[in-house]
């Protein structure tokens, strides 16, 4: 593996590891169980982020065709393919957690997430590689901090089969974040590109602590 790929994905290590011990959310999922208020946001959030990801990762599939790299264009392809039908898991697990009052259950959609779903969006319209900037981060953070947070959960009374949306992910992301880190190896030659790449990745963690924070707040 060259030293530019493994600098990368060092770094996805190392911000993932920041989230773990400074992020409100996971702080409570470590020490307690998560509230049904925190728990809704969060499915109801990966639920947009998955919808988005299908959406996103054709449009980048699309904008790699029409820029003549037609290899990036079956990459975006046959992980859009991958991605169909993932929000169903979300929908599936937010049927186990309690309305907050008798008979209602109002429709969650966290601010945060929107920005995330955008962020993708915009990114995958300039350039689809440095789309794979954010879901090389979002992926690789899943199978990196996703077992420990399940067994955090499981200790405080959460199986990890109520919240499928996640335990799904990290026994089919660990294969998706080595292809990522592939293809990233074969592109890294550039430094301004490496940079700018580096950069996404950056960003990518900021929106996502933020909207694992929004998840902990009451
Ligand atoms: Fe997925």
């Amino acid at each position: 593996m060259a030293e530019a790929n493994v600098s990368v994905k060092l770094r996805i290590e190392e911000l993932s590891e920041e989230m773990w011990k400074k992020n409100p959310f996971f702080e409570v999922a470590r020490t307690s169980k998560l509230p049904p208020s925190s728990l809704r946001k969060y499915l109801s959030g990966l639920e947009m982020l998955f919808k988005a990801s299908y959406r996103n990762l054709s449009l980048a599939a699309d904008k790699a065709s029409a820029n003549g790299d037609e290899e990036l264009a079956r990459f975006f392809s046959a992980k859009r393919d991958e991605e169909l039908g993932h929000d169903q898991w979300a929908r599936d697990d937010l049927k186990f957690v309690s309305a907050p009052e008798k008979g209602s259950m109002p429709k969650v959609q966290p601010e945060s997430a929107q920005f995330i779903c955008d962020f993708g969006h915009y990114l995958a319209d300039l350039d689809p590689f440095y789309y794979l900037g954010y879901v090389s981060f979002a992926e690789y953070m899943t199978t990196y901090l996703g077992p420990r947070f399940l067994e955090c959960t499981s200790e405080n009374g959460l199986d990890k089969s109520k919240i499928s949306a996640l335990s799904n992910h990290v026994v089919l992301d660990v294969g998706h974040a080595e292809e990522n880190f592939e293809l990233i190896e074969s592109r890294f030659q550039d430094p301004a590109v490496r940079d700018r790449f580096n950069s996404v990745v950056q960003q990518s963690s900021i929106l996502l602590s933020a909207f694992f924070e929004e998840c902990a707040r009451e």
